[in-house]
Parts: C-alpha cells; structure tokens; sequence
C-alpha cells in the first residue's frame, strides 16, 4: 500500500482496531520502544503497531495485512542486535508485537515440558520452571524482556549452550500463524516425531520471515543441586582454549558455562560501572568465567573445581583463579560479564561482529584479524568477549579514543567487516554465530553462504511467504513476490 493512499490506510486500520481492540493498535509519535533498535542504530517508522492477544488475532490480522498488500514486522522484547525486529522508515509497515500474548498454556512435569505463548518473558519462564522444581537453561543478557518467541525466532545461544544448546535444542513444538493466515499447531512435547519435514525446525532461526510463532513447547532440565563458578585470568587465548579442553575432560557433562573476555572487554565494565569491582583484569589479557553444574553436592562440584584449577596452575594454563564462595559472589562474577554490551553502549557506537569459528583456529584467527584490522585503522581498540565453550566470539570494534563513535561506525564498519568476514570464511567459520542475519548482515550472506545454500532459502521464502509479506529485507534478499 503506497503512503499517499490514505482511504486504503484508514480503512486498514480501522479493520485492525476491530480486531484487537483500539488500546492495542498504536500510532502517532511516541513509539520509540516498537520503531527504534535497541541499539539505536536504526530509526524506523510505523504504519502502526498491533498488539494482538490471541493466536486468532494473530491469523486475522495476517490476513488483512495480506489482503491489503501490507507488509508485518513481527517483533517480541525488540532486544535483537542485527535490525531485524523494527520498521524500516517508509511509514508504511505493521508492526505486530507479540508481548500480549503472554499467557502460560501447560506445564506437564512428567513430560518435562512446558508451554508458553510467544510473548512470555525469557526470566518469567525461569522463574516459573524453578517454582516447579526444573531448570529452564537458555539465559543471556536480554533475558528480563526479550520473550520465547523472538528466542526461537533467532535461535539465540546465549550462555548455557556449552551443557545444553541452542534455543532449537530447547524446543519441541511450535504453533505459527502462516503468511497465509492460517494456523499450523504443532504444539507437540513429544521427543520423537519423524513424519516427513521438520517444519518446526525451519520456522526457528527465520527471524520471522517464514511465519510467526504464537506459543512453543519447551523441554525442561533436572535443576542441578549445585552451581559453582570460577573466574580466572590467562595469559593467551591459546591457553583459554586449553584450560576449555581441560574442562571438558575432568568436568564432562557437568561443564554448564565457559565465557572468555579480553582485557580491554573487561577495563570497559571497570571504567563505566566501577562498583562492579571486576577481578584480575588488570593483571592478565585475557579472563574466563567457568560455570559448573552438580547434581551430587555442592562439595562434589568444588572439588570437581579444584582439581581442574590445580591441574591448570601446574601445566600453567592459568596465572590467578577465584572460586566463588556463595551464590551471591557467583552472580556478581556473572553480571560483570553480561555487563560488557551495555558498557561498550556507554563507550559509544562501535562495529560488532558474532562469529563462529572452530575452537581449534580460534586463536590464528583473532590474531590475523586483529594485525590486519590495526593496520587498517590506527588506533581501534578490540572488544573481545564471547562464549569460548560454542565457539562463539564476540568480536567487536570500537573507535579510536580519538574519534567519535559515529563517525567510526559511518567511515570504517564496511571495511572492517570485510576484513573480519573474510578471515572467518578463511578459518571455516560463520558470520552470524547466534544474533542472526536481520537486516544488518544480509548482504554479507549472499557474499558468504554458499550459493546452493541461498538458493534453497530463496526457495523456501517463495514456498511459504509468497508475497513477500513476513519482514521483507530481512535475512534474505527478495526483490518482491507480489
Ligand atoms: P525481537 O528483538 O523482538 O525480534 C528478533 C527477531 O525475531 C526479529 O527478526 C523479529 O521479527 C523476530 N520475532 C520476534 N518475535 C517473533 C515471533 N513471535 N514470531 C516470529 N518472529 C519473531 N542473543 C543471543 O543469542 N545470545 C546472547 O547472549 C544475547 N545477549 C544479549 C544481551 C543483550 C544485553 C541484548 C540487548 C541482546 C542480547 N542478545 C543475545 C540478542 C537478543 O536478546 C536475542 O536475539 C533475543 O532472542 C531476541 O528476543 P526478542 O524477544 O527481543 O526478539
Ligand atoms: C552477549 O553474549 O553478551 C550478547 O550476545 C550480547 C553482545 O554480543 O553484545
Ligand atoms: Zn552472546
């Protein structure tokens, strides 16, 4: 529908109030939390945002969208990083927020699963799994707003993935609301079901260009007995990588987290959130966070702690090592390590990268990407910081103390992405590791997947989005199919 159109538009729009009711469809000026990223990168602009309660409204206002050519954001807690959960700027886009849907469906302790709507909050669902005796494990930084289904809509990572997977290895069902309106229930807890194309597993990772999800199955865990975590200081990220094989071997299965930062990652948090009081960093350029989960006793997962720490001090893989005494210590070491996005926020704009590389090259791979990135532009400063246990570094850059974050990110993201892109594909590894393609890094998948593998996307978007109506411009490049 073209923006001049306004018979079209009102109409639209008043259909749309019938459906959900006229306090759940926003317009106007002052819809900065549904139009702008959290970032703030990208400034975009509504038609309208909808707010629809039910999976019923969902598929309604669907398929009015569709009838009248109207394109749909879908968004959840818009915590997303690569811009793929707001308008873009044209004035002409339906923003469909899911975080109504909010409703807890099933909890089936036997089966160990639960069931959600797409908009329940990430921590509620914790929360809820620990009334109930069980551990829901996917945790990250965003987990006080971002909702299950923009979870499984980007397939977020996160860092319990080490012991327990991705988002899609957390779930069992889904129920989506079709491009066409229609509702695919597939709300199922069972852990086998091979009957023909796994449909569920497509809708997940697709970031809401395939469908929308409206509520998910989601397995439960056992809660351990005991957690325990250590934070030590290395000095290469060779041998962070060494005390991880390490881990492996003398932990096992009881290895739930193992997160790396370099030491410029860390002076951020020392320098914008002082009272965090961050350990070691000063002394070592690099620190680990290890994360041990029990189900004997807390005595059993200490000494299981010690043992490792000992054998690392003596093949001197670590320089210092702390174990936290209580839960209390232990969440303090944990915030300061969720804590480095938001002080790279208060640094200032920078260029981010989440990239996958096979832990056996991770170390050439930094190494060459930071030498030919240095000598590209004088004066950047690494902010390296991720889940080492996945594989999965966070590998960012942020401006010259000289220069204004802005004006870094306007002159040089291009080219130091070009850079850090094609040293992954060198090293074997992916562009996009857990955050998701978004409008962000788009064109850099066609660069960098292979064409085969786009091909078959494209086949699969014109398959079940035909006119091109489920975020367009995001994940994959589609000139129109209406
Ligand atoms: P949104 O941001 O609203 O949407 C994300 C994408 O999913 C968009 O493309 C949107 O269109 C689509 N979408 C949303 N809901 C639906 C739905 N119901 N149906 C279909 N499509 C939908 N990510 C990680 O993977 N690991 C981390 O460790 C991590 N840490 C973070 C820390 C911070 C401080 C922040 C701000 C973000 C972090 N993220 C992380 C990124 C983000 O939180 C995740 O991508 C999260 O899964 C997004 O959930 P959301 O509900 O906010 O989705
Ligand atoms: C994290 O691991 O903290 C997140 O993925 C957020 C980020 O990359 O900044
Ligand atoms: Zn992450």
């Amino acid at each position: 529908m073209s923006g001049e159109n306004l018979e079209t538009k009102s109409d639209l729009i008043a259909t749309l109030v019938a459906i959900v009711g006229p306090q759940n469809l926003l317009t106007g000026d002052d819809l900065e939390s549904y139009e702008q990223d959290w970032r703030k990168r990208t400034q975009g602009k509504s038609l309208c945002v909808v707010r629809p309660g039910s999976t019923e409204e969902v598929a309604r206002v669907i398929r009015v969208c569709a009838a009248a050519r109207v394109t749909i954001v879908p968004q959840g807690g818009n915590t997303g990083l690569v811009d793929g959960s707001v308008p873009d700027a044209s004035g002409t886009q339906v923003v469909l927020s899911l975080r109504r849907m909010n409703s807890l469906r099933a909890l089936d302790p036997q089966n160990m699963t639960i069931t959600v709507d797409a908009g329940y909050v990430l921590q509620l669902l914790q929360e809820k799994a620990d009334e109930a005796g069980f551990l829901f494990p996917l945790s990250l930084g965003a987990e006080g707003s971002c909702t299950i289904g923009g979870n499984l809509a980007t397939n977020a990572g996160g860092t319990q993935v080490v012991r327990y997977g991705n988002a899609r290895e957390l779930c069992l069902g889904l129920e989506v609301v079709t491009a066409q309106g229609e509702v695919l229930d597939g709300l199922s807890g069972l852990r086998k079901d091979n009957t023909g194309y796994d449909l569920r597993d497509l809708f997940i990772g697709s970031e809401g260009t395939l469908g929308v999800i409206t509520a998910a199955t989601l397995k439960l865990y056992p809660k351990p007995v005991a957690k325990l975590t250590a934070w030590a200081g290395v000095n290469s990220l060779e041998e962070a990588c060494q005390l991880l094989s390490m881990a492996h071997q003398f932990m096992s299965s009881s290895l739930t987290g193992f997160e790396v930062m370099n030491k410029f990652s860390l002076s951020l948090v020392d320098k914008h959130y002082p009272h965090l009081r961050v350990p070691l960093w000063e002394q070592v350029p690099w620190c680990v966070l290890i994360e041990v989960s029990d189900s004997e006793s807390e005595e059993h997962a200490r000494g299981l702690f010690e043992r490792l720490l000992e054998k690392a001090f003596e093949d001197g893989l670590i320089a210092d090592a702390i174990i936290a005494e209580n839960i209390k210590q232990a969440q303090d070491l944990w915030h300061i390590r969720e804590s480095i996005t938001l002080a790279q926020v208060e640094e200032g704009f920078n260029v981010k990268h989440d990239i996958s590389i096979p832990l056996s090259l991770m170390p050439d791979f930094v190494r060459e990407a930071d030498s030919a990135i240095a000598a590209a532009v004088d004066g950047v400063r690494f902010v390296n910081f991720g889940h080492l246990g996945d594989g999965n570094l966070h590998y960012n850059i942020q401006a010259p103390e000289s220069m204004r974050g802005k004006d870094f990110v306007e002159q040089y993201e291009e080219q130091i992405g070009r850079i850090v892109y094609d040293t992954v594909g060198k090293y074997q590894g992916s562009i996009s590791a857990e955050h998701g393609i978004g409008s962000l890094k788009i064109e850099k998948l066609t660069r960098h997947k292979s064409p085969v593998a786009v091909s078959l996307m494209h086949s699969i978007k014109k398959a079940l989005d035909p006119m091109n109506i489920l975020n367009p411009g995001r994940v994959i490049q589609v000139q129109s199919f209406f």
